[in-house]
């Protein structure tokens, strides 16, 4: 008999560049959420996805030379892609939505109507600060240092037509939400929300929710000029990938309202006010909970490409084993608060959970087993003891204690319980010593009941252990002989494993790891994974292809810059016809035009001429492009002056 029903998401993830360790740890914590709930007898949804929409994504896909929908493709289904990544973590996701998805697009469009019919989708003016890479518009109240609040990038000026959600109607609503209910934590996490956006000058502002600036989203199908405003379209994921608006799921009756949505703490804010409103306005039950976890930083410093400290799960999964990465993204942090990855910790972390207390009471326990028993305890044997009294009592008490802090999403002191009875059990070797009651044959059955009492107190600790280690739980499960007794109700009181059970030695789950040549071999890999990466190479083209392009060696007669133009060029070049031709190009920040007169260089004659700033450009200069640290840095490509105008490059 199931439980109940239980539903709980990541956020869908930026396909915009790899993941790391940060992405992973939210989805690392819904799993184990997940794997918890399925255990104790609820059927589990857990969805996670990714959104894929935005102008962020169709400046990239540009920059890489291919379109959006290619662009994503190869992030969320390609090598070492997100879908790698979740597989990789062992990620137990029963659904993965992409916003792409048709049935998905098509009900952004429902969706969106609905609630223009309402009412509470009107056009007007958008005038405001826009952060381009956030895909963000701020008023300028909450500018911090007349800066993104987020990322700290600089914003700028935009106005355009738009449609805009009438946040402003349902924030009575939303704030009682959140300040009297529990439907936001942790707690802390309310009045940052409340009194930054909803207590704040002038209230809550209404939201812009479409742009005319780009055309990589949903499309408004009323008004095609305008795209979904982004997190519109990624909120309702939560929905749609149960059936909102389409005929592709049915599961909203089973699984709406979602239990919890994991979401990182920068996005609080949509999923904590806008998600709500979105949901009243439609006149749909809300979500129980959103809970904002904290970031993971890399040695004090925020995680980010270009200061190169992004960590790579690929590395350190592949070194340690995933459920060594797992258990020490859980184990570690308080999963409301920030935390602080370091390669020390990481290691330390490995040694002195994973290899010393658990996988070497392991190890020793079978071992004893083997040597004192050949493998298989008794039939039956008394051999108990007051002595073990303390030792049954916190085992029997585990289970309860587990549970309250899983209820309440504290993996770490979820873990901690575990590891308080494993420490426990350590200690209980120490105090029977197995190997002076082995000398002497008098004491056979209390042997038998010292060693059964160990392997009772590693499984039961095992049952609990399975949501963040999955794999290595089945091995120790096989090591110690605990056949069916993986269930959650087999955890509950201690004395369910059989008397004669047989165990079978294996290898170490977990072995120690020498901390200092560790280190050093750690550094040397991430500093590799970091190397900055070239583009990718664009698809294949027929060599009949390029022979279309006229690319011809050009002199540089005069150069200028274009008025009113921050990076306009304008050439007159000898491209060997007798008749001077003009192409502009945007290098005014990478040349004087001064420098450029008299140089030999390429150019794309045969392009379609284009007006720019009002005049014609004919053709196309050739020059390598190449971003670093996010600072771009261009070339022309110029040639040996001995080589004559009009000379053909092929
Ligand atoms: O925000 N530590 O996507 P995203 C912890 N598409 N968590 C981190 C982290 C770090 N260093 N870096 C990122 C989006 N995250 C939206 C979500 S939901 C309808 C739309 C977390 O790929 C971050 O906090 O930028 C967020 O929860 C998640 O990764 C996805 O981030």
């Amino acid at each position: 008999m199931k439980k109940g029903n239980f539903y709980i998401t990541t956020p869908i993830y930026y396909p915009s560049a790899k993941l790391h360790i940060g992405h992973a740890y939210c989805t690392v914590a819904t799993d184990a959420m997940a794997r918890y709930k399925r255990l104790t007898g609820y059927d589990v949804m857990f969805l996670t996805g990714t959104d894929e929409h935005g102008q962020k994504i169709e400046t990239k896909a540009k920059e890489a030379g291919v379109t959006p929908k290619e662009f994503v493709d190869r992030i969320v289904e390609g090598e070492k892609g997100v879908k790698d990544l979740w597989r990789l973590m062992n990620i137990s996701n029963d659904r993965f939505i992409r916003t792409t998805d048709a049935y998905h697009e098509k009900a952004i469009q429902r969706i969106f109507k609905r609630m223009y019919d309402k009412g509470d989708i009107y056009k007007s003016v958008y005038k405001g600060k826009y952060c381009k890479p956030c895909e963000s518009f701020w008023t300028e109240s909450q500018l911090v240092d007349g800066k993104c609040p987020d990322c700290g990038r600089p914003v700028e000026d935009a106005e355009e037509e738009a449609y805009f959600f009438r946040a402003s109607k349902y924030a009575p609503r939303v704030r009682k939400l959140l300040t009297e209910t529990d439907f936001l934590e942790p707690k802390s996490r309310v009045n940052e929300m409340v009194n930054n956006f909803i207590d704040c000058e002038g209230g809550l502002q209404d939201l812009c929710v479409s742009r005319t600036s780009f055309t990589w989203g949903v499309q408004v199908d009323f008004d095609p000029k305008h795209v979904v405003y982004v997190w519109l379209d990624a909120l309702f994921n939560y929905m749609t990938a149960l059936g909102l608006e389409n005929d592709q799921y049915d599961d909203l009756d089973k699984f709406w309202p979602c239990d919890v949505h994991f979401v990182g703490k920068e996005i609080v804010r949509f999923h904590a006010i806008y998600w709500p409103a979105f949901l009243m306005s439609l006149d749909l039950p809300l979500p129980k909970k959103v809970y904002g976890h904290g970031w993971l930083n890399f040695n004090g410093d925020k995680m980010s490409k270009s200061k190169g400290n992004v960590v790579d799960p690929y590395v350190l999964g592949e070194r340690y084993g995933i459920d060594a990465l797992r258990f020490f993204l859980l184990r570690t942090f308080p999963f409301g608060s920030d935390g602080n990855f370091t390669n020390e910790l990481l290691i330390q972390t490995i040694n002195v959970d994973l290899a010393n207390s658990l996988g070497n009471l392991v190890s020793r326990t079978v071992a004893m087993v083997e040597k004192y028993f050949g493998g298989q305890l008794p039939d039956s044997f008394d051999g108990r003891s007051n002595d073990d009294d303390d030792l049954i009592a916190t085992v029997n008490a585990l289970r309860p204690a587990y549970e309250k802090e899983m209820e309440a999403y504290q993996f770490q002191n979820g873990l901690g319980e575990i590891f308080k009875v494993l420490s426990r059990a350590n200690k209980y070797i120490d105090e029977t010593q197995p190997w002076v009651l082995a000398r002497d044959e008098a004491n056979r059955e209390r042997l038998a009941r010292v060693m059964y009492n160990l392997l009772e107190t590693v499984r039961i600790c095992a049952v609990l252990l399975t949501p963040f280690i999955p794999e290595s739980c089945e091995k120790i499960f096989a090591q110690i002989g605990a056949g069916e007794l993986t269930t959650w109700d087999s955890a509950e009181h201690f004395g369910a494993l059989n008397e004669n059970v047989k165990v079978r030695k294996g290898e170490a789950i977990f072995p120690r790891i020498d901390m200092d040549k560790e280190i050093e071999a750690l550094n040397v890999l991430m500093a590799q994974s970091n190397a900055p990466q070239s583009d990718p190479v664009l698809p294949d083209v027929t060599i009949d292809d390029f022979a279309k392009c006229d690319m011809r060696v050009c002199k540089v007669l005069t150069c200028e810059n274009v008025k009113k133009s921050e990076k306009l060029l304008k050439f007159t070049l000898d491209d060997g016809s007798g008749t001077p031709r003009h192409i502009l190009s945007g290098i005014a920040k990478f040349y004087k035009p001064e420098e450029l007169v008299g140089k030999t260089v390429v150019a794309i004659l045969n392009l379609p001429p284009r007006k720019m700033m009002g005049q014609e450009s004919c053709g196309m200069l050739i020059s390598a492009v190449k971003t670093e640290n996010g600072e771009e840095k261009l070339s022309l490509l110029m040639l040996d002056d001995s080589i004559p105008a009009g000379a053909r490059l092929g």
